[in-house]
């Protein structure tokens, strides 16, 4: 049996049901966070409970717990339930159910639906790096909501794949933003690694954060002012965060190719220091 957690009860998976005026359903009118575990520790949690605080809060949604402390509760409870030992865990918030009208309804109960999954890492990927399409920012001006609202990136992500790429890196204003599941770094000739800063144009990733710290404390320099298509013609390095792939390298873009079509060295350091932040995580807890 696989389980997953819905409204304050723990459920099969398969019959598990939400109702078809939940606003998440019509409207997108909700919010969602992907986290990974692994040993029995939710990894980056505390960054993860920040963001969805954040999101829930831009969207006047309570969260609808009794606190934050239970919510570990709740996702350690399925992940025992589901006997995985790593994997991913979804959570989704919405506003709740109710009769279809745009406008909010004065009395509402958040919905909650958490459920874990796992994929297939694909070593090659980090071993090789990836492709990446370049092409114009479609989305809105919030994308620092984590909202269930991801039309424009899923359909980016299926272009890119129907296309050969990783995933496309999107451009507003002339700047990069980030790809449609990650955030988007490059290395620069003088070793400084450039990222788009955290506003309502991208999703802060908990990723990206972690990543910008562990390169602070490595004396690296970063610089948050976001980069345009012709700094990645005469960048070093680049590569890309999410919670489930990590650090990804990027080696080419369209038809340039990076660093001889090679991971960089930088971003090599940067894995292997994220990946020990993680296994710090996990250590710390058994
Ligand atoms: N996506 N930017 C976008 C648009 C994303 O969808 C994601 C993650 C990120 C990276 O955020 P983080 O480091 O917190 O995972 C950046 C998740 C994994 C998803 O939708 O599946």
């Amino acid at each position: 049996m696989i389980f997953c957690y819905i409204n304050g009860s723990f459920q099969e998976k398969s019959e598990a049901m939400i109702s078809i005026e939940d606003r998440g359903f019509n409207f997108s009118d909700g919010v969602y966070e992907v986290m990974a575990y692994c040993n029995n520790t939710i990894l980056n949690f505390s960054k993860h409970l920040k963001r969805l605080d954040n999101s829930l809060k831009k969207l006047q949604i309570p969260l609808p717990l009794a606190n934050k402390k239970s919510l570990k509760l709740i996702l350690k409870k399925l992940i025992n339930l589901n006997r995985l030992n790593d994997g991913y865990i979804y959570l989704q918030i919405t506003r709740g159910n109710a009769k279809r009208n745009h406008l909010f309804p004065n009395i509402i109960i958040p919905n909650i639906v958490i459920f874990t999954f796992s994929l297939e890492v694909d070593n090659t990927n980090i071993l090789r790096g990836v492709e990446i399409g370049l092409t114009n920012d479609l989305r809105w001006s919030r994308c620092d909501i984590k909202s269930i609202s991801l039309l424009p990136n899923v359909l980016e992500k299926q272009k890119a794949f129907e296309n050969g790429f990783y995933e496309y890196w999107q451009i507003r204003d002339n700047l990069i933003t980030e790809g449609s599941t990650s955030n988007a770094f490059i290395v620069n000739k003088n070793n400084k690694i450039r990222t788009h800063p955290s506003n309502n144009f991208i999703l802060g990733g908990v990723t990206r954060d972690s990543v910008i710290e562990i390169a602070k404390k490595n004396k690296f320099s970063v610089i948050e002012n976001g980069f345009t298509t012709t700094d990645l013609d005469s960048c070093e390095e680049a590569f890309l965060t999410s919670t489930t792939v990590g650090v990804l390298p990027v080696v080419k873009f369209e038809n340039k190719t990076i660093n001889d079509g090679k991971p960089g060295k930088i971003t090599k350091v940067l894995i292997k220091k994220y990946n020990d932040y993680l296994k710090n995580q996990i250590n710390a807890k058994n």
